[in-house]
């Protein structure tokens, strides 16, 4: 008999990144594919054959100041806050499989914490409700990235096309046409929790009032992008192109991006993309490009250059569920 597996979405953002840890809207789509957690009989081992990682609980109740990999940590935050004791008999393992590339800003880390809230609860025989899974994993995002806006898990549980809110949620949004993307791998591992405190930082300092007037520009930009998804056509793709342009310019500022990412959209762009931008953290990580009819000579002049890519479509009939 096979064991149940538990499943959660990796995410793209088309617009909005950390401008939305400050209130302000994104755009953003759950990805078809993302993260499954087997749970074989076992003793409550966290297992991610990804990383050689295997952690017993003895090692993961070792509490904040352990030695345990953050990764064990945020399990324990996430067992904690579903209500798991210390010391608890757990019946089975839980072993992470990622069908989306990690450490690519493309919400491995929350659909990992979904999926093992999911598992975690239901091995425990907890009634948990969507928002406990999503406090949960919010829990394990916190030891994680630090300071997050909740919107990777929340997409990551729900599904979904739409704009994140901080404190509001997700709301759907129905795109005309489905949406064609380029996503290319900088070869750089995204440092979300570091590119955020950095932006944390620009805030605080003595520019933070223009930094602020970069978020309400983004702000805008979001609007633009989510009138143009819905308008659809040649017309909507050029525009949405564009606010994405724009935005990375934004992110650039904000010092998130990096010399792979300004390379990668600089080629998009040599190619005919509508626009690029990178998704996520930042700092490393994914480039999304928006190139219609030309998905194939983007993902080549990429690809000559070392950046590992695929081609994906997005906000096709994608509904956002509320439990
Ligand atoms: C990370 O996928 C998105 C950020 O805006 C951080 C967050 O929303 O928590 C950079």
């Amino acid at each position: 008999m096979t064991s149940p597996a538990f499943h959660a979405f990796g995410k793209v953002i088309l617009l909005g990144e950390h401008a939305v840890v400050y209130g302000c809207p994104a755009l953003v789509a759950a990805l078809s594919t993302g993260v499954t957690v087997e749970t074989p009989p076992g003793i409550g081992r966290l297992r991610v054959p990804a990383w050689d990682l295997d952690v017993p609980p003895s090692v993961y109740e070792g509490g904040e100041d352990s030695s345990a990999p953050t990764v064990a940590k945020a399990f324990a935050a996430l067992e904690a806050r579903l209500g798991v004791q210390p010391g608890a008999r757990r019946p089975v393992d839980y072993v992470v499989r990622f069908a989306v590339p990690t450490g690519a800003g493309l919400g491995s880390s929350a659909a990992m914490a979904v999926a093992l809230a999911r598992a975690v609860a239901a091995s425990h025989g907890i009634a948990a409700s969507m928002t406990d899974i999503e406090e949960a994993a919010m829990a394990s995002e916190t030891v994680v990235h630090g300071r997050p806006s909740g919107l990777d898990h929340t997409v990551s549980a729900r599904g979904g096309f739409g704009v994140f809110v901080r404190g509001q949620g997700l709301s759907p949004v129905v795109a005309h046409d489905p949406i064609p993307l380029v996503i290319g791998h900088t070869g750089r591992a995204r440092d979300t929790k570091g590119r955020v405190a950095r932006v944390a930082e620009l805030v605080a300092g003595p520019d933070g009032a223009a930094v602020r007037a970069r978020f309400d520009q983004i702000r805008a930009l979001v609007e633009r992008g989510r009138a143009a998804v819905e308008l659809g056509g040649p017309a909507g793709l050029t525009a949405l192109g564009e606010a994405m342009r724009e935005n990375q310019r934004h992110l650039e500022a904000l010092e998130v991006s990096c010399p792979e990412i300004e390379t990668m959209c600089r080629i998009a762009d040599e190619v005919g993309a509508l626009g690029a931008k990178l998704t996520g953290g930042g700092g490393g990580g994914c480039v999304i490009a928006l190139a219609p009819g030309r998905e194939e000579i983007v993902k080549k002049v990429w690809e000559r250059k070392g950046f590992a890519t695929f081609i994906t479509e997005i906000g096709a009939r994608q509904k956002v569920s509320s439990t």
